[in-house]
């Protein structure tokens, strides 16, 4: 290599290693990148409209909702009564699941209405044993659940139409559960009335009674299952730290039931 030669390499090594220097300092953050603000125009479109009209004579993707009654439970706008879909047994036990999760806080596992939140001072929640509600349409359920009811709030967004649907199929078995005859236990199979069972638990026979609530959740004060860590507060009486949990008796038998070990 000339000496003129090595000259122009190095000059082009050290300019190629500038401008190395230069985009690597020359860096794009997400926060800075190009976007549309919501509700601010733009000059992208000719509209000068950031946020795009749809398209017409388009639906979007999973939004078409044609079978009107799977999503509104509604037959020409009056509440239909009947599943959308057979209930089978995976139906009812994703049901009762999803009745577990998202309704019993308020019904309570049995659907009496008398829920933990509610033995907290919340409104009271429905009673689906009532005349009423055992004959209310199912979509009236359905109904309930996508637009709330009175000071229940909807769980449209919480519960998919489909869990909705498996959700009143399972109140449903439960408001049966309630009326069951012998007649309904297939040929050979034992069975004992849920009531001899509740009895001899200490519970009401009826499970859909309304229990009578521990005066304490009436009151609103602090009952025996809150621990106050020390420094916390007011010294808590003395019994209620040293009986956390009061054992079952018949008035509040299936609530302690609910908190010790929850019923399946
Ligand atoms: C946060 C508490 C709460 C939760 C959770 C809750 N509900 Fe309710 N529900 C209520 C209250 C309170 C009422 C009574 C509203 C009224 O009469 O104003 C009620 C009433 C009802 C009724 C009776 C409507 C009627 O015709 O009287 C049904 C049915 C019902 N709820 C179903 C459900 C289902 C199903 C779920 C679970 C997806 C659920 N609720 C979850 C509080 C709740």
């Amino acid at each position: 290599m000339t000496p003129d030669r090595k000259i122009v390499a190095r000059a082009l090594s050290a300019s190629a290693a500038i401008a190395l220097l230069f985009t690597a300092g020359c860096r794009q953050d997400m926060q800075d990148q190009p976007k549309f603000f919501p509700q601010r125009g733009t000059n992208f479109y000719a509209d000068g409209r950031s946020v795009r009209p749809q398209v017409e004579n388009t639906v979007g993707r999973g939004q078409l909702h044609e079978d009107t009654y799977f999503y509104t439970g509604m037959v020409n706008g009056k509440l239909g009564d009947g599943m959308p879909f057979p209930a089978t047994l995976q139906v009812l036990e994703r049901g009762q699941e999803r009745y577990n999760v998202y309704c019993t806080p308020c019904h309570s596992r049995v659907g009496n209405g008398v829920g933990m939140i509610v033995q907290r001072g919340y409104s009271k929640a429905g009673n689906f044993h009532t005349a009423r509600l055992q004959a209310a349409p199912l979509g009236h359920f359905f109904d309930v659940i996508t637009n709330g009811y009175g000071s229940m709030p909807d769980y449209a967004a919480q519960v998919t139409p489909a869990d909705r649907w498996a959700i009143v199929a399972y109140i449903k078995a439960l408001q049966l559960s309630q009326n069951a005859t012998a007649s309904d236990v297939p040929a050979g199979e034992h069975a004992e009335p849920l009531s001899s069972i509740a009895e001899r638990e200490g519970f009401s026979a009826n499970f859909a009674d309304e229990w009578t609530l521990p005066p304490t959740a009436v009151t609103g004060t602090p009952d025996n299952g809150l621990f106050l860590l020390p420094g916390s507060g007011a010294p808590p009486a003395t019994d209620k730290v040293t009986t956390p949990h009061p054992a079952p008796t018949s008035t509040n038998g299936p609530s302690s039931t609910e908190t010790a070990a929850p019923r399946q």
